[in-house]
């Protein structure tokens, strides 16, 4: 027999909101305007109770620790205490009594946290992969180049052998990271991407385990395949769009590893608008195998001759003698005879995606007076340039997305 929940009501016109001292679902609200038809878990089960024990409930929502029960007329402090009674006593006779193996409380888990399926694995080699999740109720359409939240339970396993220490509250939580919608951009029918379509497409590199810090997320997510559970953020945010960007613009993507992701989205948009300005987008990876994508660019590159997709690597063979940052495809002048234009501020918009010291952004002092890192990065070469970048809401024409902080 489970314990009383401890219940604080208070009552808003109709409605009765119930306070208890833990929670009854996951993260997702559980909506009901009837007894719902099979209860079989536990906020469907203190709905049924309401719908069926008091008279007059036409309509409960239960999220984590609050239960909202409407009524056709108003509360009564008898009814008031009734109701109360069933929230308290709901485990009191539920879940029956049988106790769980550890397994099956981490899939009770699963099932109270997550909201979305893996549908597709792409594995581009074993620590880079390009994954699809289909979220169980549909998204509304978001901008290219934003992001969402992916999360998974402390309690998932890790494809690493890193040794995390937490103690149980921990372990029940969720580890919780940004990401940005990548997309193919050609179908397999050799046609152009839809956009929004279903399933949401993430390119994800695996991080390793460090001497200071143990990724959370992405070992997590590695030991994951088609058809298993996952936690999708249903917001889609962020700055990183192309807002402002008028159809003669040149467009410069720059990203590093999978910084491409919402260039990637954000190309395949441009194309799907008949951008007219230049486009070219330059990736800098350790090995050329961390490049999932290039496949696709070598079909845009036969079918739109003014798209440029430029490569570097900088730990192949021969690369550490000589290595190559995008900074220096700038400096040498490389990018703008590739993109066939000048890097012209009154006409080009700059995305920087990925690793924080490429982009280098500047700290601003409350005088909006700039101090750029001293390790020279894009932005400062941009802003040397005549180049405004993004700051606060002011929109400028250098747009970046930082995938972690400087230490
Ligand atoms: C807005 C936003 C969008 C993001 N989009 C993506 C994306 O599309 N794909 C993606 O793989 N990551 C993306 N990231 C990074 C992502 O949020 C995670 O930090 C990353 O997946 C590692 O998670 P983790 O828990 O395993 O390790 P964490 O504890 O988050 O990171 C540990 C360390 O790994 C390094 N690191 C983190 N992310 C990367 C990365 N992508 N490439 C190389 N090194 C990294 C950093 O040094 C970081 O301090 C994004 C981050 C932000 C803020
Ligand atoms: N790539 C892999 O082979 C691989 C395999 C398994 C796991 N991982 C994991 O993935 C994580 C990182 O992977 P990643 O290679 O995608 O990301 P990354 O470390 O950000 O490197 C991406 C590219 O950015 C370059 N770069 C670094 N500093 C720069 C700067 N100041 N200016 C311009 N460019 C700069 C890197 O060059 P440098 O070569 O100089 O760093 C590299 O070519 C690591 O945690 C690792 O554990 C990577």
């Amino acid at each position: 027999m489970g314990q009383t929940i401890e219940v604080t009501a208070t009552t808003v016109g109709r409605v009765a909101l119930f306070s208890t001292d833990r929670s009854i679902t996951g993260q997702d609200g559980h909506t009901y305007s009837g007894p719902p038809a099979d209860p079989r878990d536990p906020p469907a089960e203190l709905a049924s109770r309401l719908f069926n024990e008091i008279g007059g409930v036409n309509h409960v929502h239960v999220m984590s620790n609050m239960v909202a029960a409407r009524r056709t007329e108003d509360w009564d402090d008898e009814t008031l205490a009734e109701a109360t009674g069933v929230v308290e006593s709901l485990f009191v006779f539920y879940p029956p009594i049988v106790e769980q193996t550890p397994e099956e409380h981490d899939q009770q888990l699963r099932d109270e946290n997550y909201n979305a399926t893996i549908t597709d694995i792409r594995a581009h080699n074993s620590d880079l992969w390009v994954m699809r999740v289909t979220p169980d109720e549909p998204i509304d359409p978001f901008d290219a180049g934003k992001y969402t939240t992916l999360a998974l339970g402390y309690w998932e396993p890790r494809a690493d052998l890193a040794a995390e220490e937490f103690d149980t509250p921990q372990r029940e939580k969720m580890a919780r990271r940004s990401y940005s919608v990548s997309s193919s951009i050609i179908d397999e029918s050799g046609e152009l991407v839809e956009s929004h379509p279903d399933e949401v497409e993430f390119y994800i590199v695996q991080v390793r385990p460090g001497e200071e810090e143990i990724p959370a997320l992405t070992p997590r997510i590695f030991t994951k395949g088609v058809g298993d559970r996952i936690y999708m953020g249903r917001k889609f945010t962020g700055h990183y769009t192309l807002d402002g960007v008028n159809p003669s613009d040149n467009v410069v993507f720059l990203s590093t590893g999978t910084g491409e992701a919402p260039q990637n989205t954000m190309t395949a948009e441009l194309f799907r608008r008949e951008h007219e300005g230049h486009i070219i987008s330059l990736v800098t990876v350790r090995y050329s195998e961390d490049l999932a994508y290039t496949e696709q660019h070598d079909v845009l590159l036969e079918r739109y001759p003014d798209y440029r997709y430029m490569t570097i690597t900088t730990r192949e063979p021969g690369d550490l003698e000589n290595k190559v940052y995008i900074q220096d495809v700038i400096a040498s002048g490389r990018l703008e005879e590739e993109m066939g234009a000048p890097l012209d501020p009154t006409n080009t918009h700059v995305f920087l995606c990925g690793n924080p010291a490429m982009i280098g952004l500047p700290k601003w002092d409350e005088d909006g007076e700039m101090e750029f890192p001293e390790v020279l990065g894009v932005c400062q070469m941009l802003h040397e340039r005549g180049f405004t970048i993004d700051h606060r809401r002011e929109r400028g024409n250098v747009h970046y997305e930082e995938y972690w902080k400087e230490r």
